[in-house]
């Protein structure tokens, strides 16, 4: 993949901000460009700025929330404070941590055909785009049941179609899994993958789960009190042992590796199972030739 070079869709240049009920800035002079067709997952400590970085990426922050900033947030050329809000929800679309705050209506498609009807985009379309959407996400067979008769893995997958139906560039989450058992995150983050894989979307996610998540992410950022300290590969970052990493949960995987090579810490470590299986076997294979 064309990593350095690849499309920037999303630049934060110089951001910081302030909510309005703050006394200190939450975000300081956050720098970013985010490319096209690239996974990244943001972690830090709880309380760090992620969600009001995230928020910013899609316009709520300034529009929505009370506060002060400088710098900017600039998609396609256009910085996201001189743009309304219904345009960027084309570009961007936005899972919210809790789908509950997504889901308001009465039917799985209506409740996916929302965004679209605020569009004012035509009803035939809507249908179109809506089933477009549900049987992307599987769960067509569930396009009349209300809300309250999901599980918390099939609201997920409704928030996501909505959002999809909208046929935004980049996909923004907030700790989707968070509400998921292991086997439906897992689920959850291999569907994200495919999204990747199949329409070229671009994706920006909060998500602790690392163990699940670092194979396919492309870039791994670790924010500290509203900065960015750590940016690169997963495996890059993961092998630098730097002290911010204590707060994130490495995969156990690697823990695993840089205790049984803790003459070599650093550069870049593996992140599955499958992945050290082949270190050792090469490694055995050295010895006994
Ligand atoms: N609407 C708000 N008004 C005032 N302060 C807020 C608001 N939302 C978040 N904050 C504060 O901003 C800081 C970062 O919050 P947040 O971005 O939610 O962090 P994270 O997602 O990393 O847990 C926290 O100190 C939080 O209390
Ligand atoms: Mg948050």
């Amino acid at each position: 993949m064309g990593f350095r070079n690849a499309n920037t869709v999303i630049e934060v240049r110089n951001y910081s901000f302030k909510y309005a009920s703050s006394d200190k800035e939450t975000l300081h002079d956050v720098n970013l460009k985010f490319h096209e067709r690239e996974i990244t997952i943001l972690v830090g400590p709880t309380g760090c700025g992620k969600s009001t970085l995230l928020k910013s990426l899609i316009g709520l922050i300034p529009h929505m929330y009370a506060g002060s900033w400088s710098g900017s947030v600039i998609i396609d050329g256009v910085s996201i404070q001189d743009r309304k809000i219904n345009d960027l929800a084309l570009t961007v679309g936005y899972v919210f941590q809790n789908p509950e705050n997504q889901i308001f209506m009465f039917s799985v498609e209506r409740d996916a055909a929302f965004g679209l009807e605020n569009l004012g985009i035509e009803r035939a379309q809507i249908r179109e785009r809506v089933d477009w959407a549900m049987s992307l996400m599987g769960i067509t067979d569930l396009a009349t049941k209300p809300p309250h008769e999901l599980s918390d893995g099939q609201k997920q997958r409704a928030a996501l179609a909505g959002i999809l139906a909208m046929k935004p560039r980049v996909l923004i989450l907030d700790e989707p899994t968070s509400l998921l058992d292991p086997h439906t995150a897992l689920e959850l983050i291999q569907l994200i993958r495919n999204l990747r894989d199949q329409l070229g979307i671009t994706v920006i996610m909060v998500e602790h789960r690392l163990d699940l998540i670092a194979r396919v992410a492309d870039r791994l950022l670790v924010m500290e009190n509203g900065t960015i300290v750590e940016d690169g590969k997963p495996r890059e970052v993961f092998g630098k042992n730097s002290p911010s990493l204590r707060n994130i949960g490495i995969p156990t995987i690697t823990r695993l590796y840089q205790a049984l090579n803790s003459s070599r810490p650093t550069g870049n470590v593996p992140l599955t199972v499958d992945e050290v299986v082949d270190l050792i076997r090469q490694k055995q294979r050295t010895v006994s030739a």
